[in-house]
This record gives C-alpha cells, sequence and structure tokens, in this order.
C-alpha cells in the first residue's frame, strides 16, 4: 500500500504565518505540523509516501524531509497546480505513485494518537472498498463532515458540514482506498465551493455499501484557526509530557 499526505491549499486563514511557509510545516509543540501525518504512516509499515502540496513554498517539504531515508521511508513529492482544486483532485496525483496499489490518504494537518498498522493490514486483506476514520466529537458547528454508520461499522451516509447532523461522528482526515478511487474522482465534480469534494469521493463508496469505518479516541484538525492551532499545540504539548503521544 502507498501512503499520501496531503499539503496543498493557501491557508489564507493562517496569515501572515503562512506567507512565509506552507501551513503544514508551522510548528505544532516540538515538530513541524507535517511530522504526525508522516510518522503515523511509518508506524503502519508504509514505505513510500507522497506529498502533495501546492507550488508556493513547495520547495520547503524537500528541505526538511529530503529522501525520507530520515524516517527509514522513500518521500516524493507533487505539485497540485489548482491549490484549492480539493481534497479528491490532490488525490488524483497520486495515480501514477500508486502503481496499481491500494492508498492510505492523511491530511497534512491532522494530528491523532491511532496506530494505523492493524488498519492497513486488515484493509489490505479486504478485495475492495474503502475506509475512512470516524471520531466522537460534537458535530452541531458544521464544520467537518459527519458520518453515519451501522452496528457493523458500514457506513451509511457523510455529509459535508451539515446543518443537521446524524450522528456525533466527526469524518477525520484518514483515508483507505483501492485503486479504483482514480475512476470515481474522474465521475465527481466541483461542489459549491469549487473544489472535488472527499464527501463525494466517499459517498461513491458508500453507494455500493462498501465503505467501513473504524473510530480514533483522540483527533484534532491543528490547520483551521489560529485558535486550533494553538489548542493543538497545547494539547500535543501536554501528551508528550506526560508521554502520551
Ligand atoms: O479535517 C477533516 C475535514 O477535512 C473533514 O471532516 C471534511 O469532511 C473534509 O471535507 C475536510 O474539510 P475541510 O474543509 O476542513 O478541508 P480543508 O479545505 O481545510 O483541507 C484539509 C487539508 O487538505 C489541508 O491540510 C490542506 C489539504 N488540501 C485541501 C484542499 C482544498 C489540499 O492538499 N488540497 C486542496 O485542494
Amino acid at each position: 500500500m502507498k501512503g499520501i499526505i496531503l499539503a496543498g491549499g493557501l491557508a489564507t486563514r493562517l496569515r501572515p504565518l503562512t506567507w512565509v511557509t506552507n501551513k503544514h510545516l508551522l510548528p505544532i509543540y516540538n515538530k513541524p505540523m507535517i511530522y504526525y501525518p508522516l510518522e503515523a504512516l511509518v508506524g503502519a509499515g508504509i514505505t513510500d509516501i507522497l506529498i502533495t502540496s501546492s507550488e508556493d513554498h513547495a520547495g520547503h517539504f524537500e528541505n526538511l524531509l529530503k529522501s525520507g531515508s530520515g524516517f527509514g521511508v522513500r518521500i516524493f513529492y507533487a505539485i497540485q497546480k489548482n491549490p484549492k482544486g480539493g481534497i479528491a483532485d490532490a488525490i488524483l496525483l497520486s495515480e501514477e505513485f500508486a502503481k496499481g496499489e491500494k492508498i492510505v490518504v492523511i491530511l497534512g494537518d491532522n494530528i491523532f494518537r491511532f496506530n494505523l498498522k492493524q488498519s492497513v493490514e486488515r484493509f489490505n486483506q479486504q478485495e475492495k472498498g474503502a475506509m475512512i476514520f470516524g471520531v466522537r466529537m460534537p458535530t452541531d458547528f458544521g464544520q467537518y463532515g459527519v458520518i453515519e454508520m451501522d452496528e457493523s461499522r458500514k457506513v451509511l451516509s457523510i455529509e459535508e458540514k451539515p446543518q443537521h447532523p446524524k450522528s456525533d461522528i466527526v469524518q477525520t482526515g484518514i483515508y483507505m482506498y483501492d485503486n479504483r478511487v482514480f475512476d470515481f474522482i474522474r465521475l465527481l465534480t466541483p461542489s459549491g465551493r469549487g473544489e472535488l469534494e472527499v464527501t463525494d469521493l466517499n459517498n461513491a463508496y458508500v453507494a455500493e455499501k462498501t465503505l467501513q469505518c473504524e473510530l480514533l479516541d483522540w483527533w484534532i484538525d491543528a490547520g483551521t484557526s489560529f485558535d486550533e492551532l494553538l489548542r493543538a499545540n497545547n494539547l500535543v504539548a501536554e501528551k508528550v509530557k506526560k508521554g502520551e503521544l
């Protein structure tokens, strides 16, 4: 299975910090933000990882992470031409890199505590379909995708930033797909905000009843605002000092 970290977008909400570098390179306590998804992939046994980003500051990733040998992996880089093309648009960049294998995608601003190794092994045994990861938290802020699933963890629906959420399960930024994902993306059309949405992509798997969901116990989306960035720094510092992260 191949790994992909999405580190695109312009992060206008975090200016002036993001005038000088990419959001995913900002510090979260003692490490650059992108270290968290990267270490999650390394811990899951993924050895080939593609980082996608927009053109501005793209070289900063290479300066920091180089070939990946410091992490025991191989890191490749790709540029997303439209920095606001959407998450599914960025995933499409990995088609050649995936070489027919399944992929695991992590959004570059997602910080979590969860060992993905067993999920990767389970997903590798699955013939087809996709797997997403949710977390129970208040969903009434209209900020995230919201997942509705049954007792067997089969996903019944996902709504993007709903006004009236159907559950308390937020869709995080960790996704595993079979290699048909690229064909599904080619069928998508841009949403109201002009993006190829990951929620529309995941709903293509819902339609064929092959989307499973696993639950994380702790997750934070560090890149949405100054307050979330600060909260992520404080929470991570606390967890690192307690030896929990
Ligand atoms: O973080 C989880 C949420 O991520 C999910 O709950 C939502 O269902 C999902 O749509 C997404 O929501 P956001 O609107 O918060 O996504 P955002 O535009 O903030 O992008 C998330 C990450 O993906 C960010 O680290 C940058 C990267 N990205 C985003 C876009 C739009 C790209 O690499 N390329 C892009 O074109």
